[in-house]
């Protein structure tokens, strides 16, 4: 049999309801695969060593999309790191010890930008990581993530197959994002931010820091074609990780005007310059991943109506 993913072939999405795995159980679905299967995380904890080894034993997947893990803004980060690094690691170290056993045709990995050194070359490379000190503020999730990179790499070597696909997308966005204060990161904290002014008639929002960071985001639909992508290319991939970005960065001033504009905020905009600014710019170089002739399609404003556009609907209707 064909090592190449099939219209019946048996899909692993792990983490369906998030930002990622819900766009892509739709994108799957509406390309004509058949045979996908999820699981609600209250009826399969990753993180549970013999719930998911029961799982795969019993299931048998022949492709996996890992898009399971804890995904939180700075805040969340900050306050609860040991849970960062824990639950990705669990999750990561039970299902690639899994698929390795059930013998899973071939599995995509999602490590994160923050991953990187702070002060970092621009754009940035792939053979940049572990090469610096990484932000503090993410440590827990970047090390977690960072051991998953390797993990894909010790694997391959170890039996002698380049299984594990692993990919770097920069800053996500998109339908399913988080919008709640802790666990936003900047995109979706600006779409609430403006909204909630607008909707309660306030006439200026502040916003931490200069603005002029630059950073990177990808709409959740290009990481979701560039995974399925990937999936049905495997025989292009090394061993090694491949970083996915829009190839385009916005400073944080021009980003809040792209989405005070999209919201229909008219009031004003205040930089609380007494706050950190992070790191000055984040911006992936992805002609690795690009170089197999994939390209991302959505450009910000598009990607940044859609999601408001769900946003409402979901907000109105009571959810997130
Ligand atoms: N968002 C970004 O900007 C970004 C950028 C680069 C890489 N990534 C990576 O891409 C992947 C997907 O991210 P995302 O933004 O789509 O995340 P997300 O929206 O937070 O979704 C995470 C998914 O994982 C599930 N999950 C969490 N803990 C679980 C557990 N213990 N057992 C089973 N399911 C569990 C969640 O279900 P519940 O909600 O029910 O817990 C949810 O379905 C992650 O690996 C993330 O690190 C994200």
């Amino acid at each position: 049999m064909s090592d190449t993913m099939q219209k019946n072939s048996k899909i692993f999405i792990a983490g369906h309801t998030g930002l990622l795995g819900s766009v892509l159980v739709k994108k799957l679905e509406s390309d004509g695969y058949k045979n996908i299967i999820t699981r609600p995380h209250e009826e399969l904890d990753l993180t549970n060593q013999n719930a998911v080894a029961a799982f795969f034993q019993r299931e048998r997947p022949e492709y996996v999309f890992l898009a399971a893990g804890r995904v939180g803004g700075i805040m969340a980060n900050k306050t609860s790191p040991a849970t960062f690094l824990h639950t990705n690691i669990a999750i990561q170290d039970n299902v690639f010890e899994s698929a390795t056993k059930t013998q899973v045709r071939y599995l995509v990995f999602y490590g994160s930008s923050c991953m990187y050194p702070k002060h970092c070359p621009q754009p940035i490379k792939e053979e940049y990581l572990m090469t610096g000190e990484i932000e503090d503020t993410s440590e827990g999730y970047a090390i977690a993530k960072t051991a998953g990179i390797l993990a894909c790499k010790t694997y391959n070597n170890q039996y002698k197959n380049n299984r594990f696909i692993a990919l770097i997308p920069n800053s996500m966005y998109g339908p399913n994002d988080h919008f709640d204060l802790e666990n936003s990161h900047v995109l979706s904290a600006l779409i609430r931010k403006f909204h909630d002014a607008k909707t309660q008639g306030g006439k200026k929002v502040v916003l931490w820091g200069t603005g002029t960071p630059r950073r990177e985001f990808i709409f959740s639909e290009d990481v979701a074609d560039a995974s399925i992508f990937a999936m049905k290319n495997t025989g292009k991939f090394m061993n090694m990780h491949y970083n996915i970005g829009s190839g385009v960065d916005y400073s944080i001033k021009e980003l809040a005007e792209i989405i005070s504009d999209i919201v229909g905020f008219k009031g004003e905009i205040e930089w609380d310059t007494t706050k950190p600014d992070g790191t000055p710019r984040k911006l992936l170089d992805s002609s690795r991943f690009l170089n197999f002739g994939w390209t991302p399609t959505t450009d910000i404003v598009k990607g940044i109506k859609t999601t408001y556009k769900w946003y409402v609907n979901n907000i109105q209707a009571g959810m997130h």
